[in-house]
């Protein structure tokens, strides 16, 4: 174990077959044509390569791509390759011949219509209804699946592309991009600040751009780009915020695109553009948290990056903690306390499903032979930002800011990885302090399973609140006499996380006549809500549940409502029915666990 991670210094990565310590891709120049009648995105990857052990072969990873020829150098002499046997969950290497002074290959290459990273969708599945639109998702290990690439977060590269569209759409990637579209459908794209594979990203599809600040906007299609403006105004203050924790936006600019309803994530922190989930548009925008988590991973992820996906809290622990304090500064502490304890319900619910003694519970994971995708769960999230919380709790705010500036600084545009986490907080932080080592327990954070005792348990001054007018709905109170006024969906959701098992219909009914839960308008509400119905055959809640099923394709709100409906016969026989339909409007990420867990 030591002896691999010393002689590497980039920890190796299980899931790629890359060696990048022998050759390695520095610059990428895309040249592809978007096809929508084929639903196949082909062209050429040319890579700008260094050989650094002078070996006659470079590897890139790919999954169920079709390679047509391979090149090297700006000649573009044609050279031979190979295709790697398949491995479960990584496809197949690509085995490209070189030579010693090689400085550049080229690989020409189709993808397949099913290719995992890619949605295409209809344009029924639109907004507007009126044109197709295509979107790619590539983190975890999925950019293989669009482009044949070193696919490891360990590996950066720069890029540039030349994307061609269908003259009425427009194309956007994570980079410099267009703010409208032109007659040609061509498309020129550069992204010179060194990025890791699985933050290579492409949109296309009927959008418009509307400017924010100077240096903030949203694009989305024309049907959501009023109600995208009004619920992300507040766009520049946190990017301010940000700034004001943890230093300058490294980026240029930080858009948002805004993706139809199948979008797979709530967000994803694709550089100079955030792609985000429609249902965080709730018009009061109380869902916007969501965005605070995705621009801080212009810090954490983006800027930092987990090198391997063992380290993977590194990315989201790091940016919770980030997303938190952005969410206090703007709004103050009491709001941010009710995230926090809404995070720390999300980390037990999670502990108790993985087991308390899981090994999947320790912060620095072992996903060998598995696909990262499926051990990547809440508890990088959140007991990573416990784990960060805690450390802020015994040396300070101030203190563990600067050393968190500090962080941000020394690996700017570089990977790094738990070991060299580590490292820094015992020479920045820790310096041999040792009763401040033992309070901080490494150990027992980051490579034990569960939570260590002396984890701070968060409070809210706000749920107060909501447990008391909860209490006396359950001494009688009528709901409609409960004391509700000002509630956010913060204060809606604790309510409804609370709610008793089982209840009657009528409790049911009667909470649903007094706050129209059925009929929300907030995703998280709704998502919340169902699960009561599911568990008490609320029948009433049918409808709703089926055209939420159907639309929404956020996997984060599909498997418990899957999994709620499959606990009875006669739930998975509704929730089979409804998947049969619905399934053609969910991204692969999602129909990959959703096929697992119906199929049981
Ligand atoms: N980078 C993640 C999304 C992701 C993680 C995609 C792992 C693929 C593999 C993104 O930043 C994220 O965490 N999104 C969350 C929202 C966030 C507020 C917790 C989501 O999509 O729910
Ligand atoms: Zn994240």
């Amino acid at each position: 174990m030591t002896e691999k991670k010393e002689v590497a210094n980039a920890p190796e990565d299980v899931h790629s077959f890359a060696k990048p310590t022998e050759a390695v891709a520095r610059h990428l120049d895309l040249d592809i044509n978007v096809n929508f009648d084929e639903k196949v995105i082909s062209g050429r990857a040319t890579y700008q390569i260094e050989n650094l052990a002078k070996t006659d072969h470079i590897i890139f990873d790919t999954r169920d791509l079709v390679i047509e020829k391979a090149y090297i150098s700006d000649s573009l002499t044609e050279t031979t390759f190979e295709i790697g046997k398949e491995q479960k969950h990584l496809g197949q290497p690509l085995i490209v011949a070189i030579k010693p002074e090689t400085k550049s290959v080229t690989i020409q290459y189709k993808t397949k219509p099913d290719a995992a990273a890619l949605q295409w969708l209809n344009p029924q599945q639109t907004a507007g209804k009126q044109h197709p639109f295509l979107f790619t998702q590539s983190q975890a290990i999925l950019a293989r699946t669009w482009i044949p690439i070193q696919d490891s977060p360990g590996i950066r590269i720069t890029y540039s592309a030349n994307v061609k569209v269908p003259p009425a759409l427009l194309a956007l990637m994570s980079a410099e991009n267009p703010q409208q579209k032109n007659s040609t459908g061509e498309y020129r794209f550069f992204m010179n600040q060194p990025i890791p594979s699985y933050l290579m990203a492409l949109a296309v599809g009927d959008l418009v751009f509307s400017p924010i600040g100077t240096s903030t906007g949203i694009y989305a299609e024309p049907a959501t780009i009023a109600a995208a403006a009004h619920e992300f105004a507040e766009l520049d203050k946190m990017l301010v915020a940000a700034e004001s924790l943890y230093g300058r936006y490294r980026w240029t600019r930080y858009d948002l695109l805004v993706l139809p309803p199948s979008f797979p994530f709530g967000g994803m922190e694709n550089p100079r553009l955030t792609f985000v989930t429609p249902t965080i548009l709730a018009k009061d925008r109380s869902l916007t948290s969501l965005i605070a988590h995705e621009l801080a991973h212009s810090w954490s992820g983006n800027l930092v990056t987990n090198g391997t996906w063992n380290d993977f809290w590194l990315n989201e622990g790091f940016t919770v903690y980030f997303e938190r304090r952005i969410m206090e500064q703007l709004y103050g502490k009491e709001y941010a306390d009710m995230l926090e304890v809404l995070g720390y319900q999300d980390l037990q619910h999670t502990l108790e499903e993985l087991g308390p003694k899981s090994e999947d519970t320790r912060l620095q994971l072992d996903l060998e032979g598995r696909d990262p995708d499926e051990g990547l769960t809440d508890i990088a999230y959140e007991k990573g930002n416990f784990f960060l919380r805690h450390i802020e709790q015994a040396v300070g705010r101030e203190r563990f800011d600067l050393f968190l500036n500090k962080y941000f600084n020394t690996f700017a545009f570089k990977s790094t990885n738990t070991d060299r986490f580590l490292e820094f907080l015992r020479t920045e932080l820790i310096k041999g302090d040792e009763k401040l080592a033992r309070k901080i327990n490494i150990e027992g954070w980051v490579f034990s399973p569960g939570l260590p005792k002396d984890h701070l348990v968060p409070a809210s001054k706000r749920f107060e609140q909501v447990e008391q007018a909860y209490n006396s709905w359950k001494n009688g109170t009528p709901a409609a006499q409960l004391n509700t006024k000002d509630w956010s969906s913060h204060e809606w959701l604790h309510f409804i996380r609370m709610l008793p098992e089982p209840m009657t219909t009528q409790q049911m009914a009667e909470l649903d006549k007094a706050f129209h839960f059925t009929n929300s308008g907030n995703s998280e509400v709704l998502a919340a809500w169902f699960l009561h119905a599911i568990r008490n055959n609320y029948t009433t809640a049918d409808q709703a549940l089926e055209t939420f099923l159907t639309n929404v394709g956020r996997r984060k709100f599909l498997v418990p409502i899957y999994k709620a409906l499959t606990a009875t016969p006669e739930g998975k026989k509704k929730a089979l029915a409804i998947y049969a339909k619905a399934r053609p409007n969910y991204h692969a990420v999602s129909t990959s666990t959703l096929d697992e867990l119906l199929k049981k």
